[in-house]
């Protein structure tokens, strides 16, 4: 099937990568010239794993083509995504802004029937808003042109992105008219795997759906957060009650890690966004907005263990290991690291850095002031440091040799926003270890 992606972002590309790799006729187009001209020559411009190889594969083969050039791509598709951003407003609700403006240029160019499929994170009524804007541009063009709109939000994980996006729990597609669920459907149709994965419903349900379940996972980790604070309080290992309650299946194992807090570019703009859609109906989310601030709490909790523990940190040196907002990835929007970096700047101590994939992304927005210090290893990152803080779970930070720990950090000691070990092997070294909802 021929399909146009409009955005070469994340979820842009990787959704224009596999459904190459799934024998589709895929043109992406961006706006930004020097990315296109990369992505020609087969570069991804962020690390995620698999995406390199999908690329070079498919741009090979012929079946994945880069563009400028909107006219050309809304020629070539059926199926129009738009994988445009949608950043947040001030007020914390999506700007639509770049969405609409890939609606307008559809309906300036398109010459026959299409599916317009917003990919975008959009609102409840936005896919609405496609529709106004595509039946505008083609009114002042003086054309009749059938299409239609559909909701298709993805959900995919960063790190992760092309397995979820080959083997998907659910693909759920907002439609107002059966023709085009069929469409859709057959699109999907090499991702089922065992079962059809594809839901149809309505195109608000659809919308709704996406927001829904980034809230939901982001409720039960802030819940978790919540929880942690109050182990630490009451003398409670928050790591056993993970387990006691994780085994409840109508609990479950997934999302309930307490950490320092929630990152990404999802989980704080969807939460946000939800409740701005409430706002605007005269709904007061309360859970949700509840969920936002014990995230903004959380990600100021190890920062005040550290505080807590030294009094006065200015001239300090606090090692910091991981600053992507997760494992896998290089994104450090909103990742608690940073965070803890500006307090720890604040109080008047330095940092010195180490992530196996985000440094160059950190260095991009904080560049080299003299209180940051990018190191090549995690052991060169504890050089001269007093302490230790953990921020991401990468797994080459799981084993660390203890014993080095102990002889280089002057202070002894350790600050772990992923609880990785287990306190009595750390403090077998002498180590003082503090963690998430943990007795120390
Ligand atoms: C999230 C959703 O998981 C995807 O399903 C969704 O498609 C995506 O947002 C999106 O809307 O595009 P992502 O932001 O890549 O994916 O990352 P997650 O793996 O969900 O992690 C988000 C944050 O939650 C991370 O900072 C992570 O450390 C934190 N987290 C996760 C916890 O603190 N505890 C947990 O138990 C799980």
């Amino acid at each position: 099937m021929n399909i146009s992606i409009f955005g070469s972002g994340y979820v842009g590309l990787v959704t224009a990568a596999c459904f190459a790799e799934a024998g589709n006729e895929v043109i992406c187009v961006d706006i930004d010239e020097a990315r296109i001209q990369k992505l020609t020559e087969g570069h991804c411009p962020f690390y995620e794993p698999g995406v390199d190889d999908l690329l070079k594969r498919n741009v090979e083969a012929g079946r994945l083509r880069f563009t400028t050039d909107a006219k050309a791509a809304i020629d070539h598709g059926l199926f129009i995504m738009i994988a445009v951003g949608t950043p947040p407003d001030e007020d914390g609700s999506a700007d639509l802004r770049h969405v609409l403006t890939v609606a307008r240029t559809i309906g300036e160019h398109m010459k026959e029937y299409k599916v317009v499929i917003t990919k975008s994170t959009v609102p409840v009524g936005s896919a609405e808003h496609v529709r106004r804007a595509v039946n505008e541009t083609l009114s002042s063009r003086s054309e009749n042109i059938e299409f239609d709109v559909v909701s298709n939000p993805e959900f995919l994980k960063e790190g992760s992105a092309v397995e979820d996006f080959m083997k998907p729990d659910r693909t759920i597609v907002g439609v107002d008219n059966p023709r085009t669920g069929e469409l859709m459907r057959a699109l999907y149709a090499p991702f089922n795997r065992s079962r059809d994965r594809v839901i149809v419903m309505d195109i608000a349900s659809s919308e709704l759906t996406k927001y829904a379940a980034n809230a939901m996972l982001a409720t039960k980790i802030s819940f978790m957060n919540e929880l942690s604070n109050l182990a630490d309080r009451v003398g409670a290992d928050i790591e056993a009650v993970r387990k006691g309650i994780g085994s409840d299946p109508r609990i479950g194992y997934k999302f309930i890690y307490p950490g320092a807090g929630y990152g990404g570019s999802c989980f704080p703009k969807d939460v946000s966004a939800l409740s701005k859609t409430g706002e605007q109906v005269g709904y007061n989310m309360e859970l949700v907005d509840a969920v936002n601030a014990v995230n903004h709490r959380q990600k100021q909790v190890l920062f005040d263990k550290i505080k807590a523990y030294f009094g006065d940190l200015s001239g300090k040196t606090i090692a910091i290991w991981g600053l992507a907002f997760k494992p896998n990835t290089d994104d450090v929007r909103e990742a608690p690291a940073r965070d803890l970096m500006e307090a720890l700047w604040g109080a008047g101590a330095a940092v010195r850095v180490h992530d196996p994939e985000a440094m160059d992304t950190i260095r991009a927005c904080y560049g080299e002031p003299e209180n940051l210090t990018y190191c090549n290893s995690p052991a060169e990152a504890t050089q001269g440091a007093d302490a230790l803080a953990i921020l991401t779970e990468w797994k080459l930070y799981h084993s660390p040799n203890f014993e080095q720990l102990a002889e280089t950090l002057t202070a002894k000691v350790i600050f772990d926003g992923r609880n990785l070990f287990d306190p009595a092997v750390v403090t077998r070294f002498g180590l003082e270890y503090h963690s998430i909802g943990r007795p120390v």
